[in-house]
């Protein structure tokens, strides 16, 4: 966890410079509250280590796309990994340009893909035959060549949840390694088409650099018999994946990481070759926290609660992947400590935060859920008609509203009753 930027000053909680006591006054709770500071050090470490090098980092926006986040990362010179035209309007609006996005995703519609081809994106991530078909007529239909590289399914087990592990064999993501050298002989014969690089992406939460090395490996192989096919490959993107610290893990450091895949690559004899990196949750994970406050502590038989009035719907990630976030109280306070569940006002008994936690705290207090930076704030909904949180980005010893809270009336604005 960050513990610069999001750390205790005379028993109180700060995110840089401020309390996290004066934000929750100041714009309420639930609060997601990020730290420029924090996301500019992670996006650095990555930047830092791939210079000199032909390396670059294309942040993906699925984990956190508020446009003052994906904005301080447009700064910093950024690429984007997009899976959406949705998240490239939300690039193009934060400042960051169309020729350093790469576009990923199993499932691109043709509007989809006309709308990248005409902003002029680096390059697609195409994962089956049928979706090089429906680019290249796309890109027929608009006079246009589509940059393309394959995402191939390397078949390494990432050692992650189930859920978030993607380049396995039963998964639905990327063309199988068996399938991948026709697919791109495929691809290579397709008009509309310019084959220029390969990738893949195995799985999120990775905490070791085995499972990396083992995909360039298999990626590398399928490389040079690509290239003896006579198509060029001109980069190798590994995706995203690597995991940060929500507990006990001890992922690698982001610098090491670049620099043991950029040194492996060379080493196999690929040095001449550009290589992307996808990081999401690594850059934006531990950059953010959840602000919630207590509403009601119940105690029961076999377990005390504490109602918090943040929910399932603010943050999906405990009940989705029974994940952990660290979760303390943002001022250190002299009561007596016990075991609770902390729980939302969902009416689901999956809708929990974090269990068993030792907390010192009363009704009322406010508590910070650490780590809800990446895939926190994006994956919120409006179930039990709750308006999404607020985002606050401070800098220093200033805050910043970047998204505005919900309110209720804008949840239906766009419904109708029947007609009388
Ligand atoms: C294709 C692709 N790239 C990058 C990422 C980012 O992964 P992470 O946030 O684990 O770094 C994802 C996440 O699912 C992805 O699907």
């Amino acid at each position: 966890m960050n513990q610069t930027t999001f750390a205790f000053v005379d028993g109180v909680l700060h995110a840089e410079g401020v309390s996290t006591v004066s934000l929750a006054r100041q714009f309420g709770t639930p609060l997601y509250v990020y730290s420029r500071a924090a996301l500019t050090q992670a996006y650095e470490a990555y930047a830092n280590a791939c210079a000199g090098r032909r390396a670059s980092v294309h942040v993906a926006v699925k984990a956190n796309s508020n446009l003052a986040v994906l904005n301080v990362f447009a700064r910093l010179g950024a690429g984007f990994d997009i899976v959406s035209s949705g998240e490239l309007a939300r690039v193009l609006t934060a400042g960051g340009k169309a020729e350093n996005v790469v576009f990923s995703g199993v499932g691109k519609s043709a509007e989809e893909m006309r709308e990248a081809l005409a902003a002029g994106v680096k390059c697609f991530n195409v994962e089956s035959i049928p979706e090089l078909d429906r680019l290249n007529a796309v890109a027929a239909s608009m006079g246009k060549t589509a940059p393309v590289s394959l995402r191939v399914n390397p078949d390494v087990d990432p050692k992650t949840h189930p859920y978030i592990s993607t380049g396995l064999k039963a998964n639905k993501f990327g063309v199988a390694f068996d399938d991948a050298r026709a697919t791109y002989r495929a691809a290579a014969a397709m008009p509309n088409l310019h084959v220029v690089g390969i990738d893949c992406h195995i799985g999120s939460q990775i905490t070791e650099i085995a499972p990396y090395l083992d995909a360039v490996d298999r990626l590398l192989e399928l490389v040079e018999q690509i290239e003896a096919d006579g198509t060029k490959i001109h980069h190798v993107d590994v995706g995203g994946g690597l995991g940060i610290q929500y507990d006990t893990e001890t992922p690698p450091d982001i610098g090491e990481f670049v620099k043991t895949l950029l040194d492996h690559i060379d080493a196999r004899g690929h040095g001449h070759r550009a290589v992307f990196f996808e990081p999401g949750r690594s850059v934006t994970g531990n950059a953010g926290i959840l602000l919630t406050r207590v509403e009601f502590l119940k105690p029961g038989e076999e377990k005390n609660f504490a109602i918090v009035d943040a929910a399932m719907n603010d943050l999906a990630r405990p009940a989705m992947y029974q994940a952990f976030h660290a979760i303390e109280p943002a001022v250190k306070r002299d009561v007596s400590a016990h075991v609770y569940d902390v729980v939302g006002p969902v009416c689901e008994s999956g809708d929990w935060l974090g269990r068993d936690r030792q907390l010192a705290i009363e009704a009322g207090d406010l508590l910070a859920i650490r780590s809800a930076g990446a895939y926190g704030f994006v994956m919120s909904s409006n179930y039990n008609t709750r308006p999404r949180a607020a985002e606050v980005m401070v800098d220093g010893s200033h805050a910043q509203i970047v998204r505005e809270r919900e309110n209720v009336k804008e949840l239906f604005a766009g419904e109708t009753v029947l007609p009388k």
